[in-house]
């Protein structure tokens, strides 16, 4: 079954496309298994929370990177092949792709350190197919700020970084399509939400995941 993970800078519009293909799943009556990270068990979480929390000691970027890949070998264990197993999809807002983006990108580690970090946590698991919504960091900058006015959720660690950290991650993404872009999908998220999910379920069909036109 596929496993498919959905990229971009924060407040690109993941949740609300995975929400629309998750209702379109289930109305075809496919099971599927929706996760994120940093998160997705228990125990991720709670690291989560440790990561992007204001308050407290920060973890420096290496200790960052390996917080992330904690989360993810727990992810992939625990949740992500078991659901495979049972033969469900894997919906997952976030995955390795995005500590190539922003701890090779963002933090400037050693791409290759990352590349092998993630093969390890994974054991070599990675999407079939990863949907990136792509939007400039402005863009990004100003989704955020509104989120902040509209539901006074406030910003995280990773999120007040500056916008040249914001703009590399971009590029960083960008560039992770285009080396695969057999199993990338890059869709311009300033697009209508009715558009990228018409975008989205098309490229589903001509990958043979699903038949029904929507
Ligand atoms: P979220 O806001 O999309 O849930 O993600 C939390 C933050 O964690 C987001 O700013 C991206 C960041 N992140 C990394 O820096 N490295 C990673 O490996 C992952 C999965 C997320």
């Amino acid at each position: 079954m596929p496993f498919i993970a959905f990229e971009g800078l924060d407040g690109s519009g993941k949740s609300t496309l995975m929400n629309q293909l998750e209702t379109q799943l289930k109305k075809n009556q496919i099971s599927v298994v929706r996760t994120r990270e940093p998160g997705g068990t228990q125990l991720g979480e709670e690291i989560r929370e440790i990561i992007l929390r204001i308050s407290g000691e920060a973890p420096t970027p290496r200790t960052e990177l390996l917080l992330y890949q904690a989360i993810r070998a727990q992810h992939v264990d625990q949740k992500i092949r078991p659901a495979l197993v049972q033969k469900q999809w894997v919906l997952s807002d976030r995955f390795a792709a995005s500590s190539l983006a922003f701890q090779a990108g963002g933090r400037s580690i050693a791409e290759s350190d990352v590349l092998w970090l993630n093969s390890f946590s994974t054991q070599n698991l990675f999407p079939d197919l990863t949907v990136l919504l792509d939007l400039p960091v402005e863009k990004s900058e100003i989704r955020r700020q509104q989120r902040e006015q509209n539901t006074g959720i406030q910003s995280d660690r990773i999120e007040k970084e500056k916008q040249d950290f914001h703009q590399r991650v971009r590029d960083s993404f960008l560039s992770q399509a285009k080396q695969n872009s057999q199993t990338w999908l890059v869709l311009d998220a300033e697009k209508s939400t009715e558009q990228l999910f018409e975008n989205l379920w098309t490229d589903l069909r001509r990958r043979g995941w699903v038949s029904s036109p929507l």
